[in-house]
């Protein structure tokens, strides 16, 4: 008698739905959301197209409408194998999740995930680093339906109880910061969180589960702007907030009535770029910290902003919390201004200019955090820029950026 596959049922994509739990994160980043009954055994999930979903005659379709939409076909708008597999596949790399949301955007999850948790009258703490348009929804949308926000300093840590008052309801968390890259205690506000019933979100884009596993962390929802690494190649629009058994139906039906959906095209890019977030983040991790160092040797840099280094505040809990680094990070000028910082990004061949992160490909772009800023100040020795480290040669890329430093080295 030949061996056998220790579970009969496992053969490749029969290790998804839920059965791929004990594996490790880069056999669950392969297997996730491949169930046969949605894949027909094609190995990535395909594209399933649908608004109208038919029925044979009225009574199924009566009958249809009264059960639960969950993995159903009922309507395009709540979803289809194509969607249904990518959330599930994040869902699965979050130990302790119920299930996760897809949303056309990192922004629209934020905000469905900030709407299914407020109330007119709440209060919600923002941190002061947080990724700017979250801030223009804080105070802008939700001031308007009478939910007030309150900006602490990133670096408060357990410090967070003194903010909270009796109309608090939520605490969100972004670590490391947008822009400046501090690192958030997010155990010791979680445990303080939890001491007076709120709930906690973070939007976890730079990390992804596979450097922070948040909801095994103590947050209640996590979220992603899909668009960075679970997509990987810069050419999709899309957002997940992954929740805890508690949260997951309240963000579901706040989502549906929000009429959030994705694409199943998108989705499906989703599901083929998650394949290889893990190696691809390793890398983006490695080369990203390999620059962030060279960086700090150079004269013209004051400070360089990664999380992993000692100048970046939280550094010491970065270690203590992470499971490693992505490509993102920023540094500070030593000296110079707007224009010098323009010419030095003008001056780089291999970095793109323009927004987002998370790509195949580097990007250079000049940030303002003192323009933004409200409970905290920033303070700094000249401009700054932030760096997005692609998949290119190291070597070539600080070629490229110790040309464009004697560039401005050698302007008249
Ligand atoms: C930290 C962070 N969160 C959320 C978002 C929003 O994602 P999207 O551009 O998909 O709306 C971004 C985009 O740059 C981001 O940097």
């Amino acid at each position: 008698m030949g061996c056998r596959p220790r579970n009969p049922e496992a053969k490749g994509d029969r290790v998804s739905g839920g059965n791929n739990k004990h594996y490790r994160d880069a056999t669950r980043l392969v297997t996730g959301g491949r169930r046969p009954e949605w894949t027909q055994r094609i190995v990535n999930p395909p594209v399933w197209r649908a608004s109208t979903i038919l029925y044979d005659n009225v009574a199924q379709l009566r009958d249809s409408a009264t059960r639960d939409t969950h993995h159903r076909l009922f309507y395009g708008r709540k979803g289809t194998p194509t969607q249904w597999a990518l959330a599930e596949a994040l869902t699965d790399l979050e130990p302790g999740a119920e299930a996760t949301f897809l949303y056309p955007s990192g922004v629209a999850a934020i905000s469905a995930a900030l709407l299914a948790v407020l109330s007119p009258g709440d209060e919600l703490l923002l941190p002061d680093s947080v990724y700017d348009p979250t801030r223009g929804f804080a105070t802008g949308f939700l001031k308007r339906f009478g939910i007030t926000t309150r900006f602490y300093d990133p670096t408060v840590g357990a410090g967070i109880a003194d903010l909270i008052s009796d109309t608090t309801r939520a605490i969100f968390m972004e670590s490391p910061g947008s822009l400046t890259f501090e690192v958030q205690d997010i155990p010791a506000i979680v445990a303080v969180a939890k001491e007076h019933g709120l709930v906690t979100l973070l939007d976890n884009t730079w990390a992804t589960p596979l450097l922070f596993p948040a909801i095994e962390k103590g947050i209640d929802l996590t979220i992603l702007a899909c668009t960075k690494y679970v997509v990987g190649h810069s050419d999709v629009m899309m957002g997940s907030v992954t929740a805890t058994p508690e949260l997951w139906q309240t963000l579901r039906s706040t989502s549906f009535a929000l009429g959030q959906t994705v694409s199943p095209d998108d989705a499906w890019l989703g599901s083929r770029g998650l394949r290889t977030m893990g190696v691809r983040l390793a890398q983006h991790g490695k080369s990203a910290l390999t620059i962030a160092q060279w960086l700090q040797s150079r004269p013209e840099v004051a400070r360089v902003l990664h999380p992993a280094l000692d100048t970046c505040p939280g550094s010491d809990i970065f270690h203590r919390d992470f499971k490693g680094a992505s490509g993102l990070f920023g540094f500070v000028f030593n000296g110079g201004d707007e224009e010098s910082r323009a010419a030095f990004i003008d001056a780089l061949d291999l970095f793109g200019i323009g927004y987002s992160w998370g790509g195949f490909e580097s990007l250079a772009t000049p940030v303002d955090p003192q323009r933004i800023r409200t409970a905290t100040r920033w303070e700094a020795e000249g401009p700054a820029v932030r760096l997005q480290i692609g998949l290119e040669d190291t070597d070539d890329l600080i070629a490229d950026l110790e040309q464009a430093l004697a560039c401005i080295r050698t302007r008249p």
